[in-house]
């Protein structure tokens, strides 16, 4: 790894950070109608080397992206100035955008040479970017001795990836890559950064998690995610509430039958269920139920299906044949329309639900999915010694 850096800049880093991907057990659409989530941080991280510089200059290379080194001077950052936002339409936007939210709290930070190397696969729905952003934003705090906590990191790092890069996402993937825990998922409260690290050990109780990373992205997604999340807002202004996570359980049938506009209501339904099924999967979590979070998972795939309409074929396949071949439950994770699902299984039959859904893809003509057993992986961190 050290290797790569000195390749490209022809020095040694000052020090090396890594911020993991993940996958969310339960809790999908929430995080932006400020309500409930459980993500894990996957093993799969993103690693920056990385060296100060007092010259302003950032300089930005990925051994994942061909185009070699960017240049860019942190004072010029914008979202507005033409090569340093969005607008560039790659992978430097984030730790760009980064750089520049850090700067536009107020905090001292400079130049950099960063250096980046993931293994958290990209366009597979398991936060490649946010872990890219969480790793310069933990690089930076070390480099520059900011002494930020990780939620700080979090939301900073969710306003680079919403005003820089104009991905209008909630901040459960940035929270989950700064603050998960190795062999726990991280249960947390969006509305405000309440959270919990509840023990996720597995194999102990005779379970294996599998990612099925279905391999596609349709297109349809940005342009849906958008939609949707300005759906819920328009929901929860008609209702008089300041979001969606004030309508309570109890009141979902009284919140329906108030909202004139039939298309908002299975947003509603969506969303006030699910936070119910992130309760409940809390209360089998605590009780060591693990097994029976399955029939859960399968309840929150069929309302992102029919409800919330965030699914696709693929995905649905994963669940069902899945569930078909005898797992405890399975449900597609992350913002849908292609990338990944997680299935629950017992142990001794991983192999074969595994199996068993690559040949409903072959079957059906999709392209071989990539199937991984996971287990909850650490935060962000620095790797090497200070
Ligand atoms: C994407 C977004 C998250 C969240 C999920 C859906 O991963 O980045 O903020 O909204 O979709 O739960």
């Amino acid at each position: 790894m050290t290797d790569g850096f000195r390749a490209v800049y022809g020095t040694a880093p000052d020090g090396v950070w890594e911020a993991p991907g993940r996958v969310n057990l339960i809790g999908e659409h929430t995080d932006y109608n400020d309500g409930l989530v459980m993500p894990l941080a996957l093993p799969q991280t993103c690693r920056v080397e990385a060296a100060r510089r007092d010259d302003g200059v950032l300089r930005l290379h990925s051994s994942d992206a061909h185009g070699g080194v960017i240049e860019l001077h942190v004072d010029v950052l914008s979202p507005a100035t033409p090569g340093t936002g969005g607008d560039r339409g790659g992978w430097a936007a984030y730790p760009a955008g980064v750089v520049w939210a850090l700067r536009a709290a107020g905090l001292q930070v400079g130049g950099a040479d960063l250096h980046f190397e993931s293994s958290v696969p990209t366009g597979a729905g398991l936060s490649s970017s946010a872990a890219l952003e969480v790793a310069t934003a933990v690089a930076l705090n070390g480099l520059y001795g900011l002494g930020l906590e990780r939620h700080r990191i979090a939301g900073l790092c969710t306003r680079a990836e919403n005003d820089f890069a104009g991905v209008p996402c909630g901040v459960m993937d940035q929270m989950a890559s700064a603050c998960c825990t190795a062999g726990h998922a991280l249960y947390l409260d969006t509305r405000d950064l309440a959270r919990r690290q509840v023990p996720l050990d597995l194999a102990a109780q005779g379970l294996r998690l599998l990612v099925v990373d279905t391999r596609v992205k349709h297109a349809l997604g940005d342009g849906a995610y958008a939609e949707r999340r300005s759906g819920c807002e328009r929901a929860a202004a008609r209702l008089g509430v300041p979001s969606l996570r004030e309508v309570p359980y109890g009141e979902l049938p009284s919140a329906l039958r108030r909202l004139e506009d039939e298309a908002l209501r299975p947003l509603v339904r969506h969303v006030v269920t699910e936070n119910e099924r992130v309760e409940r999967t809390i209360r089998l979590l605590d009780a060591g139920e693990t097994h029976s979070v399955g029939p859960v998972l399968t309840e929150g795939h069929a309302s992102l299906r029919d409800d919330f309409r965030v699914s696709c074929s693929e995905l649905d396949l994963v669940v069902e044949a899945s569930n078909a071949s005898g797992a405890l439950g399975a449900r597609m994770t992350g913002g849908g329309f292609g990338g990944s699902a997680i299935v629950l299984v017992r142990a001794e039959t991983a192999e074969s639900v595994a199996k068993a859904v690559t040949e409903a893809f072959a079957s059906a003509g999709h392209r071989e999915p990539r199937v991984f057993e996971t287990v909850p992986g650490p935060g962000a961190r620095r790797v090497t010694e200070a």
